[in-house]
């Protein structure tokens, strides 16, 4: 199998959109359209958030999306994954994984990124099970309602 993040451009953007989770799993992530049009402006905490969509693709399909996004001046993490999905057809085959660390890969080789967030709801198992199986700790907090999550890099 292989996995790769492709940016969302002017040709893959219509089929990233198609993509959806499972009926039961919409209250986890927000539709891959809002989180193409939210990307288009960043948003400003402790300094700019700039933000980096990408498809997940699995052997040259597009199977989910991921987007990170960045603010080296944020005094507690530099790199936050804002966003994770596969479609309900190609769930539990690795891509998720496979995708974090890709992406985990891309935010390691940057000596800016000290610190890593994610947030998920409280109830989602998969996901969190997932993060910290790639290293993320709960410090114990809540972030708009979502369970704060921290990868230290360095
Ligand atoms: C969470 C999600 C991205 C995982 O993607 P995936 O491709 O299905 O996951 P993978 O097959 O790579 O599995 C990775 C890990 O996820 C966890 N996981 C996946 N499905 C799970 C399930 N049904 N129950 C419990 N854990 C599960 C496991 O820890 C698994 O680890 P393993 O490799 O030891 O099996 C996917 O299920 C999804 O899109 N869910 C809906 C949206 C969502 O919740 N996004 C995250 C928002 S924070």
């Amino acid at each position: 199998m292989s996995v790769e993040l492709r940016p969302v451009t002017a040709e893959n953007w219509e089929a990233l959109i198609k993509l959806q989770v499972r009926e039961d799993q919409r209250g986890f992530v927000a539709s891959n359209v809002y989180s193409i049009a939210e990307a288009q402006f960043g948003f400003e905490d402790e300094g700019h958030w700039d933000f980096y969509p990408f498809g997940v693709y699995a052997d040259g399909e597009p199977v989910g999306f991921l987007m990170y996004c960045l603010n080296f001046a944020h005094s507690r993490f530099q790199g936050f994954v804002i966003r994770l999905m596969v479609d309900e057809r190609f769930q539990g085959k690795g891509y998720g994984r496979a995708a974090m660390e890709q992406a985990l890969e891309i935010l390691r080789a940057d000596e800016r990124i000290l610190q890593v967030g994610i947030s998920y709801e409280p109830h989602n198992k998969a996901a969190q099970a997932l993060y910290a199986s790639l290293g993320f700790v709960e410090p114990g907090e809540l972030m708009d309602g979502e369970t704060l999550a921290i990868l230290k890099l360095r």
